[in-house]
């Protein structure tokens, strides 16, 4: 009875201290507060939630499969149809399918398929489209003269094209129910695959964007106590960056127009201009509202289903549940300075060119520890006999005088090396309006990467290994393709501290994604394998110069070695078990996400693309 009483008086003193530190009930924006009913299921228990998050699902070997027994009969995807409302279920084709003979063939189509692959804002409102082509398996090039055929290969079957939480309910559970494999997409963006799959039904929230962006004047939350933003999942960085201007604040955003800024992007870490400054996009999330995979539409936030908070912010992207909006901070608005330089081994010879590599990398933590980031490239040409170089440097909430000021080291470190750098005047301009290009071109390409740490900078004979490790890739054709930065626990300030991004961006100076020039699908899948082994041979060069650090999974080898230690580090078993609470059910699965080992997908060949069915690796 005593007992009792004190668990009492200590939970309401628990229930008033978090009430006290809590800000506002969930933000919501009005496609948020239509939700699924008992009345909307009737009596289709297909779209039912789960009643149990422990629930068992039957142990098919593989999900289902157009053909499979199991297959949702066509009047059963018709119930859905009309349970999602009517007209947001699509059957969608490959858009290059207009290029091909059969039902689909139409020459303007085709053309203009063609002609603007590269015009994005038309490809990236197409609900199968992926910007990286091979994890689709080749399945329908867009070329005006095809030689093959238009399969669906790697792409979904059905889209549903989500404007409300309900929508994404109805699909979760009907996927779930109906033993689907599921697939979330947002952009399209992801490099490795992770938004397109074969005999899917795809969620698509790139549509979820109005009224997107809310201003939030006086946020208070935990630690936190200023001006917030609730931005919907579709908003794109163009788009947010649009409000960024609107409203005089600075979020922190990709740098790429048409990225999205909480789907993929967010959940992985993010990166931008403003990484050694503010932190990670995750590092400034405040509160979630996401669709878990029994179907519940909850927050997630430091005090309400804190676990899966933690997990979303930087443990991956389509694997805990479906994030529809999010409560992010809005720093006082600034300007970037910017600045480039380039070097050419044809300019200065091989070794002095190397020496001014050297040079310039030694001077890495002082870019990041100035609140600064720079893209580099050191690019093999004519059959890797000469080497040139070239990088941008940016620096938030810096004048031009002090960007030449701290650059000045650099341009004497050049000097010293036997080179003259040409270091043009600095350019400043406002954060809010940065947004390169229209979008982004189709790509096919692949790459590895690795986060840099410091004790490369603290340890002689570390650096001079990572020099020679560089040095070995790029004379071994591969571009390396830096980013000074760091995203250190101090800029990540709270709550971004204690999330699952990467500990290894946590020490990290540089991310360095390692190119392959490779375009295209090799002929064979020998070839393909062949060609995806060498270059992860060459990048052990640089692991074996960073040992115990990682690599970013957002910009990553898909066959990337010991990957949930490399993408996730300490925090993989802790994830594992967040995993497990939410979706038992391995609903949410995309490669080398959390969890992903119980699945593979069954390739030609066993190439790591997305086109083959998605069934079960032995259980551990
Ligand atoms: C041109 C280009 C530029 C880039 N620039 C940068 C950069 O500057 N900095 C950087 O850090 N990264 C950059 N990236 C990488 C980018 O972070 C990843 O491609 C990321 O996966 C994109 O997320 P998305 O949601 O836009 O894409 P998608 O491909 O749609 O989704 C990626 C992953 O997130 C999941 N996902 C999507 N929506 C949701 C949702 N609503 N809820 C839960 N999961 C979801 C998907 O299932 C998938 O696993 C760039 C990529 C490209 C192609
Ligand atoms: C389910 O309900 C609908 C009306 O909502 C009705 O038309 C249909 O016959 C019912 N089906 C079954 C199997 O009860
Ligand atoms: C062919 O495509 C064009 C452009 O997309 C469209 O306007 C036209 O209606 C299509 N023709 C047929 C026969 O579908
Ligand atoms: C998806 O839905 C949006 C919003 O209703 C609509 O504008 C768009 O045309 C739809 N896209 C497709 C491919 O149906
Ligand atoms: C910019 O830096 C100054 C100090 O140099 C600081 O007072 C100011 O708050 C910073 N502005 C932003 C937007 O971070
Ligand atoms: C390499 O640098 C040289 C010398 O500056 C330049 O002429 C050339 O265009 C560069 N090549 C590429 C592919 O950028
Ligand atoms: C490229 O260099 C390699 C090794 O130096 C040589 O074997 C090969 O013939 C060269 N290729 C071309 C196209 O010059
Ligand atoms: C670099 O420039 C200085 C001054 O312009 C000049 O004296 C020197 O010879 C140059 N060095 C090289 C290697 O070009």
């Amino acid at each position: 009875m005593r007992l009792t009483a004190i668990i009492t008086l200590l939970g309401s003193f628990a229930v008033a201290s978090r009430a006290a530190a809590k800000s506002a009930p969930p933000t919501l924006f009005p496609y948020e507060t239509d939700l699924l009913t008992s009345d909307d299921v009737g009596n289709f228990s297909d779209i039912a939630p789960a009643s149990d998050r422990r629930a068992c699902i039957p142990k098919t070997e593989c999900r289902a499969f157009p053909g499979s027994a199991d297959w949702p009969k066509d009047a059963e995807w018709e119930q859905l149809n009309v349970a999602l409302g009517g007209g947001a279920l699509l059957e969608p084709v490959p858009a290059a399918a207009a290029c091909y003979p059969g039902t689909y063939q139409n020459a303007t189509a085709c053309t203009t398929v063609v002609n603007n692959q590269f015009l994005t804002r038309q490809y990236f409102d197409d609900p199968l489209a992926i910007s990286t082509q091979w994890p689709a398996g080749n399945a329908c090039p867009a070329v005006a003269q095809p030689t093959g055929d238009c399969r669906q290969g790697g792409y979904p079957v059905y889209v549903v094209n989500a404007t409300s939480v309900k929508q994404i309910q109805i699909a979760v559970n009907f996927a779930r129910n109906k033993n689907l494999r599921l697939v979330v997409k947002n952009t399209g963006h992801d490099f490795v695959g992770r938004s397109t799959g074969a005999g899917a039904l795809s969620i698509w929230t790139h549509h979820l964007k109005g009224p997107g962006f809310e201003l939030l004047h006086d946020y208070v939350h935990g630690q936190y106590r200023g001006k917030a933003a609730h931005v919907a999942v579709g908003l794109e960085a163009w788009e947010v960056h649009a409000a960024m201007a609107k409203y005089n604040v600075a979020l922190v955003a990709p740098s790429f127009a048409t990225v999205g800024l909480l789907g993929g992007y967010m959940q992985g870490g993010g990166h931008s201009a403003l990484v050694s400054y503010h932190g990670l996009a995750s590092d400034q999330v405040l509160s979630l509202n996401v669709v878990t995979a029994d179907g519940s539409f909850v927050t997630a936030d430091p005090d309400t289903n804190s676990d899966l908070f933690f997990a979303l912010r930087g443990g991956g992207g389509g694997t805990y549940g479906i994030v529809t909006s999010a409560v992010v901070k809005a720093h006082p608005f600034l300007e970037v300075t910017t600045a480039a330089i380039a070097l050419s081994s044809l300019d200065v010879g091989i070794e002095p060119f190397w020496r001014a590599m050297s040079a310039y990398f030694a001077f890495g933590h002082v870019i990041a520890d100035a609140g600064g980031i720079d893209r580099n490239y050191v690019s093999p040409l004519n059959n890797n006999t000469v080497f040139n170089f070239t990088t941008s440097f940016e620096f938030p909430n810096m004048t031009a005088a002090a960007v030449a000021a701290l650059l000045l080291p650099l341009d004497a470190a050049f000097k010293a090396a036997g080179v003259n750098v040409t270091f043009p005047a600095p350019a400043t301009s406002l954060w809010s309006a940065e947004v390169i290009g229209e979008g982004a071109p189709v790509r096919d390409e692949r790459f590895a990467s690795r986060l840099i740490p410091r004790a490369v900078w603290d340890d002689p004979a570390k650096f001079k290994m990572s020099m020679e490790a560089f040095r070995k890739v790029v004379e071994g054709g591969y571009q390396i393709h830096g980013t000074m930065m760091s995203p250190s626990l101090k800029v990540a300030g709270w709550p971004g501290k204690d999330s699952a991004a990467n500990p290894a961006f946590r020490s990290a100076v540089m991310h360095c994604v390692v190119y392959d020039f490779v375009k295209g699908t090799p002929a064979t899948a020998a070839a393909d394998l062949a060609g995806r082994a060498r270059l992860s041979q060459y990048v052990d060069y640089i692991r074996a110069a960073t040992p115990g650090s990682g690599s970013y999974m957002n910009e990553a080898d898909v066959i990337e070695p010991n990957w949930q230690q490399s993408f996730f580090g300490s925090n993989y078993k802790k994830l594992e078990g967040i995993k497990k609470k939410y979706d038992a059910w391995g609903l949410f699965w995309a490669p080398s996400t959390v969890g992903s080992e119980r699945w593979a997908v069954r390739t030609a060949g066993g190439v790591p693309t997305q086109d083959g069915k998605l069934c079960r690796t032995l259980e551990k």
